[in-house]
């Protein structure tokens, strides 16, 4: 009824039952028995010019924004490994779960990503630590054993669910009274708001009101600084940051600030935390607490782990619910199928828990199949530390990996009738899915450490939304991704929430 009289449309077309070959066929890959080792010139890709090396032929094919299409081209073109220059920046790309796994299988103690500069340079310039997204060696490992337990164990994890339905309860509220005939005006400004309520508490064991009608001035001075950050950072990276702050540019000066305001919020809130336990005989069962008393981590390092502990977990995570909420509204059989499992599985008017996820595996596959096809974090890099041979090459130390998830997702060799939403793909029955072809938290040691926490809390939101709400399309005309540190949809989101 509501749909009809709103003109919103029904998109069965991308429905289909589940099939055997909804399995990806792991093929044998061509590099992975290497007879002789090529050098790192022989690695094919696209011309490099002299100055710009293959920048223009990037800018040509839709520019940065459309970075990631350009990579699937390239893939398609030189195959599971190329070499491109961006300007100066030199980089080997892999999209091949061979290579993935001989790179893996080759880590060392202490692999390391590109370097962000520009958040380095705010560090030293305040003599401020450095957190996990920019630590490297032994400091990394010891920040990074000091959360693993905490963030890494399922037991530990699911322990968070509690917090997490509570800001649930209120967005799946909010989500009826902000919407106008079911359509949210920036949903994605509203998603952001939740994983950010989210992730504060977990980590302050503070509501900060961000779901609430009048935001208060701290909370939104904390969010926006947040995005004023990121949207930043990203010129420093192509340029140099030592010129942004000789010159002390208007990014410089943006990102500062910005960095300022992030630092002052979270100190005040793990300083109040750690004042609260202090003293404290019994365990805590907190979160920052335990990790303080657990750990050798001085509070400075504590102020920045878990500064980018947020910083890394807002976005993401947001931006994966946005396209999880998107791809469900074009495949309303898969939503019907999910809604089957939820009743299923959840009693009427109880809330879910990390238990009860337990026994969804559609809800699983949905999610997984959301980040295999739209993924929030395109690629993530290596920065060699040794000589290493992959793919029949020998890669010197020192080279940056690009590890591309998204042209992985897109690629039919391992996933069948790629650009469709079929969530089947995943379940056990009929998967023979290579793991390495699905590498939406990145790989090895250095893989997101916040990956479970995020499962769990999109797992749960889909839980609550896809309960309470049908989500509709209300067009069907293309959304397409761009770059801009995160995938991003091209557009507002043509989708509506309707009350069940
Ligand atoms: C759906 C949500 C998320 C996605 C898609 C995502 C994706 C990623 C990826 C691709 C990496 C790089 C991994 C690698 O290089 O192998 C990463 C690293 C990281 N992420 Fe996430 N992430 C998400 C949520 C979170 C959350 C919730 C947190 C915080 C609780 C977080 C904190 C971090 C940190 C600190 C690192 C650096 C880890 C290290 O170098 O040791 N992420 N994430």
């Amino acid at each position: 009824e509501t749909r009809k009289r709103l003109g919103y449309q029904r998109l069965t077309l991308l429905c289909g039952a589940p099939s055997a070959s909804d399995a990806g066929v792991v093929a044998p890959c061509p590099h992975s028995l290497p007879s002789q080792t090529q050098t790192l010139d022989s690695i094919p890709g696209p011309t490099n010019w002299p100055i710009f090396g293959s920048l223009i032929e990037v800018l040509r094919k839709g520019g940065l924004r459309r970075q990631h299409d350009a990579l699937v081209d390239y893939h398609k073109t030189f195959g599971k490994i190329f070499r491109m220059k961006l300007g100066s920046f030199e980089s080997v790309h892999i999209g091949a779960p061979c290579l993935l796994e001989s790179l893996y299988r080759k880590e060392s103690a202490y692999p390391q990503r590109l370097e962000i500069k520009p958040w380095k340079a705010y560090r030293d310039l305040r003599d401020e630590a450095y957190g996990l997204l920019l630590l490297e060696g032994k400091d990394w490992q010891r920040v990074r054993s000091a959360f693993q337990q905490k963030l890494m164990k399922p037991t530990e994890v699911a322990k968070l669910d509690g917090k997490i339905n509570q800001v649930l309860a209120d967005f799946v509220r909010r989500i009826g009274e902000v919407s106008d005939n079911g359509r949210i005006e920036d949903l994605y400004f509203e998603l952001n708001k939740w994983s950010m309520e989210t992730i504060c508490l977990v980590l302050y064991d503070k509501r900060f009101g961000l779901l609430k009608d009048k935001v208060n001035e701290e909370a939104m001075t904390f969010i926006t600084s947040i995005k004023t950050m990121m949207s930043t950072f990203g010129v420093m990276m192509v340029t140099p940051v030592k010129l942004h702050k000789k010159w002390n540019t208007k990014t410089w000066q943006d990102h500062t600030t910005a960095w300022d305001r992030i630092f002052n919020t979270a100190k005040i809130y793990i300083d109040k935390k750690i004042k609260r336990h202090a003293g404290a005989t019994e365990p805590s069962e907190d979160f920052l607490c335990d990790i303080y008393r657990h750990s050798n981590l001085s509070k400075k390092e504590l102020y920045a782990a878990i500064t980018e502990l947020q910083v890394g977990g807002v976005e993401t995570t947001s931006n994966s619910m946005l396209w999880a909420i998107f791809n469900l509204s074009r495949n309303p059989c898969a939503q019907e199928k999910l809604l089957q499992e939820i009743r299923e599985v959840l009693p009427a008017n109880q809330t879910p828990s990390a238990e009860h996820l337990q026994r969804m595996p559609y809800l699983k596959a949905c999610l997984k199949e959301s980040m295999r096809l739209s993924p929030s974090v395109p690629f993530t890099s290596r920065t060699l530390d040794k000589d290493t041979v992959l793919g029949g090459y020998s890669i010197p130390k020192g080279t940056v990996l690009m590890i591309n998830s998204h042209a992985l997702g897109a690629n039919e060799e391992y996933f069948e009738e790629s650009s469709r939403f079929k969530p089947e793909r995943w379940l056990k029955e009929c998967s023979d899915i290579n793991p390495f072809a699905h590498v939406p938290f990145g790989i090895g040691k250095r893989m997101c450490i916040g990956r479970r926490l995020a499962e769990l809390q999109l797992r749960l939101a889909l839980c609550w939304v896809v309960r309470d709400y049908e989500i509709v399309a209300t067009d069907n005309k293309p959304v397409d991704a761009v770059h801009s540190g995160t995938l991003v949809p091209n557009r507002e989101l043509p989708v509506a929430f309707i009350r069940r």
